[in-house]
């Protein structure tokens, strides 16, 4: 989604370090970017372009940028206002003076419109940005300083935003000011850099601070910065955080596509999300991230997980397995839908919240809904100091590195683990499987190691069904959560129409679908429903529809059954559709390949999805 980026320093490189930040945050898509910056007669100049940040650097000179030490940028992604010029950011005031970047959205910005139009403030853009510097300007006029009109404007401001404002009364100084939408800034030797992710300032800095919501903060020229809690009008001291950075996982290597590496990355995922956690001497999971609440977890009588998309289907994956392993009622709820449910909530409840980002818009809301309850709330999030960590009370970090494909692999496997792990955890060593899901936990990188092995295998397989038009993913128990993951990946990227169900379901109303143009995936690994799972393909065959299955190393009869099989390595009941997970997500990215589709970054849709 959007991206903002935002230099005030000594050194005349700002345009190169905005630019290069806009660049760092490609990934989480966008339609439309442009910066503002100070030229040497302290005036804002402007250059706004629809399309890619390369685009934007051509227009502003390619490698011979303009030397300014302030400058302010933003890649947007289309809300208010199609992608055009106009709409795109940075939003100014009619004298161009005060340059706005923003993320989110502005709820009040039609009632703050009217408001401004009948003042006699002329609108360019149909964006809800275009309130702000209008609203600021208009507080220029009835206060003493920028900064108080700054906090005037952010006052009247509802919804949520990260926003950065540059204006050329105050040349040497930026504001930025955060609610709900992430804002953070780096501190290095001759300048701050601010950013609505960090991935756009690491280059720089690994020096960096997080605002919280209802905060601002000045960056001055000279390196000093002022926060402030604007909500309770206190100024705010705040200890700098250093990143932890492998600039390896953020760059492609040798590979066409980040969504390739980060798949061919889940071996190393599934050994980093246990690494340290499992201790198969002992038979003990230790989880530092829940030591502090493990006395309020002894009390915990149900589980809800709240998360979208992937990490929603990891969610349930999770469910299924502390549910048997802990024996503890797990629910998983979007948390899109969650947020606006007016259902029972005791406070020896918990609530875990996935999410590989930790900024999902819908995510925080389920997060914050809570908040009065007094429940415990929990994260399994990948993505360090993001603002979910801050806003739960304990959690167990993902590890699975930066991801930066819009389509989540790596991570689905590190939130599934992280939850095994947890189930195990909550489980005390109580469960049958305690131990044998320990040692497959070892096993298990080496497995899927294995099942990248046979990419060329999966490749000839997206080859022949690249063309068809429809597809279904079905399993059932813990393969069901599996074929969701498999028929999202494929709808995102191939744009080809997949829909995830459990096997069983099939005779309910799906087999109507069912022709010889319409190919079923069916997850058919070990498990003791495997003989069910045979009948689903019977019907399926019954109807001429084609069978691609994934099935356990050994199985004799499947070949007799599907039209193609690929196999995995023998694995418990619980893992195996974690195996044939890693063959629908290299099948999606072959299919998107073959069909020539921009994989990293499929239409419509963002990485980082912080709008509700
Ligand atoms: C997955 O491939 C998607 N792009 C999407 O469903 C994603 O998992 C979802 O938006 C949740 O994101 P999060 O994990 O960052 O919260």
């Amino acid at each position: 989604m959007c991206g903002i980026v935002g230099y005030i320093g000594e050194q005349p490189k700002a345009l190169n370090v905005v630019l290069d930040g806009l660049s760092a945050l490609e990934y989480r898509g966008y339609d439309s970017a442009g910066v503002a910056y100070l030229d040497n007669k302290k005036q804002l100049l402007l250059d706004k372009q629809v399309g890619r940040v390369q685009g934007l650097i051509d227009s502003l000179g390619g490698a011979d940028l303009p030397p300014t030490t302030t400058a302010i940028g933003h890649t947007r992604w289309a809300t208010h206002g199609i992608p055009t010029i106009p709409n795109a950011h940075p939003q100014s005031n009619t004298d161009k003076t005060i340059m706005v970047v923003h993320n989110g959205i502005i709820e009040n910005y039609s009632e703050l419109r009217d408001h401004l139009e009948k003042q006699g403030y002329k609108f360019v853009s149909e964006t809800d940005t275009e309130v702000i510097p209008h609203l600021i300007d208009f507080y220029t006029r009835t206060t003493t300083s920028f900064v108080e009109a700054f906090e005037q404007a952010l006052h009247q401001l509802r919804g949520a935003y990260g926003i950065v404002v540059a204006t050329s009364a105050e040349p040497d100084t930026l504001y930025a000011a955060r609610l709900s939408s992430p804002l953070v800034f780096g501190v290095a030797e001759d300048a701050l850099i601010v950013a609505s992710d960090p991935s756009a300032i690491m280059e720089h800095t690994k020096k960096v601070i997080y605002l919280n919501d209802y905060e601002f903060v000045c960056l001055h020229s000279d390196g000093s910065y002022d926060i402030k809690d604007f909500e309770h009008d206190t100024v705010v001291e705040r200890e700098v955080e250093t990143l932890e950075y492998d600039a390896a996982q953020a760059s492609l290597g040798d590979y066409p596509h980040f969504m390739l590496k980060e798949i061919f990355e889940i071996p190393a995922t599934l050994r980093s999300a246990t690494l340290g956690r499992i201790k198969l001497e002992s038979n003990t999971v230790k989880l530092g991230g829940l030591e502090s609440v493990a006395e309020q977890l002894k009390y915990i009588d149900r589980i809800v997980i709240v998360a979208c998309g992937t990490a929603s289907y990891a969610g349930m994956y999770g469910e299924y397995l502390i549910e048997e392993l802990a024996g503890i009622p797990v629910e998983v709820q979007q948390a899109s839908e969650f947020k606006y449910r007016n259902e029972p909530f005791s406070r020896s409840t918990a609530l875990i919240a996935v999410s590989q980002s930790g900024e999902t818009a819908d995510t925080i809301a389920a997060l914050k809904k809570v908040e009065s309850y007094g429940v415990l709330r929990l994260g399994v999030i990948n993505a360090v100091g993001s603002t979910m960590t801050r806003m739960t009370d304990a959690g167990v970090y993902c590890h699975a590195g930066p991801e930066q494909a819009v389509a989540s692999t790596k991570a689905f496997f590190a939130q599934a683990t992280v939850l095994m792990l947890i189930g195990l955890y909550l489980s005390n060593g109580r469960s049958e499987i305690y131990k044998p899901l320990l040692e497959e936990l070892e096993a298990l990188p080496n497995k899927a190691k294995q099942v990248l092995d046979q990419a060329d295998k999966i490749k000839a397989l997206a080859e022949k069904y690249k063309d068809n038009r429809d597809f279904i993913y079905i399993g059932r128990g813990y393969a069901y959560p599996c074929a969701l993951e498999g028929a999202i990946k494929l709808k995102e990227i191939t744009y080809i129409h997949a829909e995830g169900y459990p096997a069983g379901e099939m005779k309910h109303g799906p087999l109507a679908l069912i022709d010889e143009n319409f190919p079923t995936f069916v997850i058919a690994t070990d498990s003791k429903v495997l003989e069910k799972t045979y009948g689903s393909i019977q019907e399926i065959r019954a109807r001429k529809g084609p069978v691609i299955a994934i099935a356990t190393e050994g199985n004799t009869e499947i070949a007799k059954l599907a039209d193609d099989v690929i196999y995995v390595p023998k694995s418990m009941e619980q893992t195996s559709p974690l195996l044939a997970e890693i063959v629908m997500q290299l099948f999606s990215y072959y299919v998107a390949v073959a069909k020539d589709l921009n994989v990293d970054r499929p239409r419509n849709l963002a990485k980082s999805v912080t709008v509700e």
